[in-house]
């Protein structure tokens, strides 16, 4: 068995969960570096992984200082989202693979920078997902794919969570120009990256956005309507402002709907399969005989990806899945800040919104920069 040598790249309050997950991939993986520019940080970091019972890793407080001397099997970037691609990039242009906390960028245009990156420097790079991998998703896209379930007809993608105003004092929450975007971009991503593995290419989106209360400037609502190649229709809400917070997908298929309602992870019994009757026997068995046991999460993404690397691979999510998605919220906002209809494969160089997910920019005033709701 190979251990892979990891450097996490910022270890505030997601590298913790990362931490959890190295911790209990049975040796299959350990922190050998770790980078903040906030020393305390780092030993509060450094002493958890002893926690953990990890080893003391070599400390860093810059990314170009660690890569200076160290070449580790993949970096795990856990920076806030405005350093997600020039940190990519450094790395990727050296050869090194990635890991990287969602957004992977906070536009189109610096994603395409990090393909680029993967394609001429021979690292690979992946998105965290962590809700693809859980065992309910995969036996879905298991029985969504052989045709067990019958073709999709419609579906639900609901993020309907909670941030109070203080939330958002961290410095880079709430704003267009290092976080990329609201809940679209930074919450409900999640589900709807779920949403895309299991219904495949969406081809249409119509969609609204509003900041109706948080002291942002970015959206902290939007509601979409999604049409997909296969003509199934999801409708997509990603909200910070729901006092009873849930994750709801929903899909209807011909034969079954399958649901999912949870929170920030699920299990196996977070899903429900209801067959229509003349199916029940067929979708009752396809659905025991897929994958179980597995409840989604930071440790199941690492666990695929130490298998990708174990198996010459490049890890999940790599960067057509990751686009796709980036692609998602990227035509939310411009459909909502047009008034119009936007269609895959329309935001390309040139577009405003391929440029920064904000695009022309939101038809309502910035707050954060000046303090005014602060
Ligand atoms: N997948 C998930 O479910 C999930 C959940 C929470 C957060 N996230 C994502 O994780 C990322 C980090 O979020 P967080 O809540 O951990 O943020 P955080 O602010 O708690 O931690 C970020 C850390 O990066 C450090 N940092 C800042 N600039 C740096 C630099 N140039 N080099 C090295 N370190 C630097 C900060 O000092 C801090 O310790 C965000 O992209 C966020 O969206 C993902």
């Amino acid at each position: 068995m190979k251990t892979y040598d990891l450097a996490v790249v910022g270890t505030g309050g997601i590298a913790a969960v990362h931490a959890r997950g190295i911790a209990d991939s049975g040796g299959r993986a350990r922190v050998s570096a770790v980078v903040d520019v906030d020393p305390q940080r780092l030993r509060d970091f450094t002493a958890h992984l002893a926690e953990l019972g990890l080893p003391e890793p070599r400390g860093y407080t810059s990314l170009a200082e660690l890569l200076n001397v160290e070449r580790p099997d993949l970096v795990d970037l856990c920076t806030p989202p405005g350093l997600h691609a020039p940190q990519a990039v450094m790395c990727l242009s050296r050869g090194l693979t990635v890991l990287c906390e969602k957004p992977p960028a906070l536009s189109l245009a610096e994603f395409d920078r990090i393909t680029a990156a993967e394609q001429t420097g021979g690292g690979r790079f992946a998105t965290v997902f962590q809700h693809r991998f859980g065992s309910g998703a995969r036996t879905l896209r298991e029985l969504a794919a052989d045709g067990s379930l019958g073709v999709p007809m419609t579906a639900v993608c609901h993020t309907l969570w909670h941030r109070p105003d203080a939330y958002f004092d961290v410095p880079w929450r709430g704003r267009w120009d290092v976080e990329g975007g609201g809940p679209t971009m930074g919450h409900g991503i999640h589900q709807m990256d779920l949403l895309l593995s299991v219904l495949g290419p969406w081809r249409e989106v119509v969609a609204v956005a509003a900041r109706r209360a948080r002291p942002t400037d970015t959206e902290d609502l939007s509601c979409a309507i999604v049409t997909f190649e296969s003509g199934a229709v999801a409708s997509v809400v990603n909200s910070l402002l729901s006092t009873r917070e849930t994750s709801h997908l929903r899909f209807d298929f011909a034969h079954a709907t399958v649901e999912l309602t949870h929170l920030y992870g699920y299990g196996d019994a977070d899903w429900t399969v209801t067959a229509t009757p003349d199916h029940a026997d067929a979708v009752a068995a396809a659905w025991a005989a897929g994958p179980k046991g597995r409840a989604s999460g930071h440790g199941a993404q690492l666990t695929a990806v130490l298998d990708a690397l174990d198996a010459g691979q490049a890890p999940p999510v790599g960067t057509a899945d990751a686009r796709a998605t980036m692609e998602l919220v990227a035509a939310v906002y411009q459909s909502a800040f047009s008034g119009r209809p936007v269609a895959r494969g329309e935001i390309g160089p040139g577009s405003p919104f391929y440029d920064r997910m904000q695009g022309t920019g939101a038809p309502w005033p910035a707050v954060r920069a000046t303090g005014g709701a602060r």
